[in-house]
């Protein structure tokens, strides 16, 4: 699947977005290493810090479903220019892309427009290992 199929994969999915509180919809679409494309949007609550990104949604759901290999990941949004992924979103992504590895990430506009990046440029230095004593 090229750049703008998954881009458009990923407008798609803003679709199934529940953002009544920001009108601010996100849809996300993962390419994984067997080339499953994995998708999801953001959910929000009433209780407005309980509301969950779309790229969460998108590694809970691979990463249940055994897709934890990733090529790209499109990320879709309402917005005018290019949105980047908020910090934790970014950490939890790192986790499951090897050392040494990077994941590259396209941010699409809400006119189609494409953006390639790594997710490395937004979060050089991840949290990475815990410091666990020897044996525990
Ligand atoms: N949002 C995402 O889905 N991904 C991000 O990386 C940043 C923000 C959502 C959360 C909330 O539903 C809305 O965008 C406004 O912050």
């Amino acid at each position: 699947m090229d750049d703008l199929e998954l881009a458009r994969v990923a407008l798609e999915a803003r679709e199934g977005a529940h953002a009544p509180y920001s009108r601010f919809r996100v849809g996300v679409a993962l390419l994984c290493e067997g080339g499953e494309v994995v998708r999801a949007a953001n959910l929000e609550n009433a209780s407005l810090g309980l509301s969950v990104c779309a790229e969460r949604n998108a590694v809970a759901r691979a990463v249940f479903d055994g897709k934890a290999a990733w090529r790209r990941l499109a990320i879709a949004t309402d917005a005018e220019g290019f949105t980047p992924p908020c910090g934790a979103c970014l950490q939890v992504l790192r986790e499951f892309v090897p050392d040494g590895d990077d994941l590259e990430i396209l941010l699409v506009n809400r006119h189609g427009e494409v953006q390639g990046r790594q997710l490395g440029d937004f979060l050089p230095l991840p949290f990475k290992d815990y410091p666990r004593e020897e044996g525990s």
